[in-house]
């Protein structure tokens, strides 16, 4: 039986996992960076790096014992190489680097958008290819058609700032705390999603490109205009965002008939209200609906080991040991370019 060793790094959860081809996990485990980076609002990345040089190797010793296993086990190391916080990435790269050579396994090097865009198939054995993919996280908003391992179409990116980051960014404007998704979620359940006039940016275009800054401003001039409850700014912005996802989707699944499935990955693909919206466009679009577990959604590292079985699967050849970290790493390096102000690869 297949089983690959996982290792996560790129953002501020330092995670390891053993995963096999029978799609169990092991053992995984994920240590947060929240307490460090709560005092400034966001991921400072040399504390990140710092941390993850601390934490990764006890992690990695946890996971192997409570699974029972030891290097000589593991078919492979696969550690995420980018995209992401260099530093950090750069210490889970080289641990990944110096296992591969003292147990003489094979190195693999993944993209973290892969280990996102194949993580559904981990928690979900029915999901065949090809499948249209919503995936949203911290740093990306793509819509892309996957196509198989390693094949990536992009359809569609955000003009501007990423869906997690909105939530991050809300949450920072309401002073509700970091990371901002799990807290806007919350708050917006107690608020009327339609009490608080907020923009769709692009919802309508003809293209399924996304962006989220004017939503952003909106919501601050919200809150500093004093007359709305902070509840029902959470819950407008998270129904406007939920508008915009559907808008978007909608026009970017007419694009890609014969999809098997509509599915929803990365850290924003936690949010209940997102689902369930996303649930219903699939069943209007007569197609299967697949999201992973919440802790699969959000960085973790059986997602990573995951794509690692998926290569090893498909007989893609390992990375030789002097692979580099890539900060920037688009899934699709052919993607047309947009315009925007500050396009995410
Ligand atoms: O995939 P992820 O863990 O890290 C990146 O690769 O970026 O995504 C983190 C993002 C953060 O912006 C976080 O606020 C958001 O996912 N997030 C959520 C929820 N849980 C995490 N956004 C909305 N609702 C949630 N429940
Ligand atoms: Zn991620």
């Amino acid at each position: 039986m297949t089983c690959v060793l996982g290792i996560e790094s790129s953002c501020d959860e330092t995670a390891a996992a053993l995963v096999d081809g029978e799609r169990r996990i092991l053992a995984q485990a994920i240590a947060g960076q929240e307490a460090e980076h709560a005092p400034y609002g966001g991921v400072v990345p040399e504390i990140a790096a710092r941390a993850h040089a601390e934490r990764l190797t006890p992690l990695i010793d946890r996971v192997l014992r409570e699974a029972g296993k030891t290097l000589a086990d593991c078919d492979a190391i696969a550690a995420t190489a980018g995209p992401g916080l260099i530093g950090g990435v750069m210490v889970g790269l080289v641990t990944a680097k110096a296992l591969a050579m003292a147990g003489e396994r094979p190195l693999l090097a993944i993209n973290h958008l892969e280990g996102h865009a194949l993580s559904p198939r981990l928690a979900d054995p029915a999901l065949d290819f090809p499948y249209a993919l919503l995936l949203v996280s911290g740093g990306h908003c793509q819509i892309l058609r996957v196509e198989g391992v390693g094949r990536y179409n992009r359809l569609a990116t955000t003009i501007d700032d990423a869906l997690g980051e909105a939530f991050d960014k809300t949450a920072k404007i309401l002073g509700i705390g970091f990371p901002g998704g799990p807290a806007v979620e919350r708050l917006a359940e107690a608020g009327n999603p339609h009490a608080v006039p907020l923009p769709r940016p692009l919802v309508g275009s003809g293209e399924p490109h996304f962006s989220f800054a004017g939503l952003k401003s909106a919501v601050l001039r919200a809150h500093q205009d004093g007359s709305h409850a902070d509840a029902d700014i959470a819950a407008g912005f998270q129904q406007a965002a939920v508008d915009c996802i559907i808008d978007r989707t909608s026009i970017a699944l007419d694009a890609m008939p014969g999809m098997t499935a509509l599915v929803v990955a990365g850290g924003v693909a936690a949010n209940r209200t997102i689902r369930a919206a996303l649930e219903g466009l699939a069943n209007e679009s007569d197609l299967r609906f697949s999201a992973p577990p919440a802790k699969l959604c959000t960085d973790n590292a059986a997602m990573i080991a995951w794509a690692g079985i998926e290569r090893l699967a498909n007989g893609v050849a390992p990375d030789p040991l002097d692979v580099s970290a890539r900060p920037r790493w688009p899934l699709d390096p052919d993607a047309e370019k947009v315009r925007g102000a500050g396009v995410k690869a």
